[in-house]
């Protein structure tokens, strides 16, 4: 599959799971935990392999979006960390619903940058063929990813 295609399929599936969090009744404590493991599954996933494979790619495709690479994993860095917070935090915490709103803000922020600032350059720049290889490579690469939101590399300063 396409390299960005690939990306924009798993911010969709964030997303779906982000309107089920919204939709979720305030004392919905069992089914906001399962979704909150689900996303923070689905974003630890996301995040390794576009630091693993994505990133790097698009940073020597095109060095002009340098800066947006190293904003791109600050932005990632910010949103591991409150995982990792949100994972030993009570879903009945007066904090974890709040919580989970900047998480989601945060990360709508940082998909809708990729999607329209910078993963267009990236994909004028990269051929076909390339961006397929690159898709494939990352599809392979979600089996490797860790499980643990302080693993990825972006956790680290
Ligand atoms: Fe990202
Ligand atoms: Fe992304």
């Amino acid at each position: 599959m396409d390299a960005i295609v690939l990306l924009k399929e798993d911010h969709k599936t964030v997303e779906a799971l982000f309107k089920r969090f919204e939709k979720a009744g305030e004392r919905a404590h069992a089914e906001k935990r399962k979704l909150v493991d689900t996303i923070t599954k689905e974003l630890v996933t996301h995040a390794y392999i576009e630091e693993e494979i994505f990133y790097p790619a698009a940073r020597a495709k095109v060095p002009e979006t340098t800066d947006h690479v190293l904003e791109s994993v600050e932005e990632h860095h910010v949103v591991v960390w409150m995982l990792a917070e949100l994972k030993e935090l009570d879903p009945a915490d007066e904090r974890f619903t709040a919580k989970v709103t900047v998480l989601m803000e945060n990360v709508r922020h940082h998909v809708q940058e990729e999607e329209q600032d910078w993963f267009p350059q990236v994909r004028a720049a990269m051929g076909r063929k390339e961006s397929q290889e690159l898709g494939e490579r990352m599809t392979a690469a979600k089996a490797d990813a860790p499980a643990e939101p302080l693993a990825v590399k972006s956790a680290g300063s």
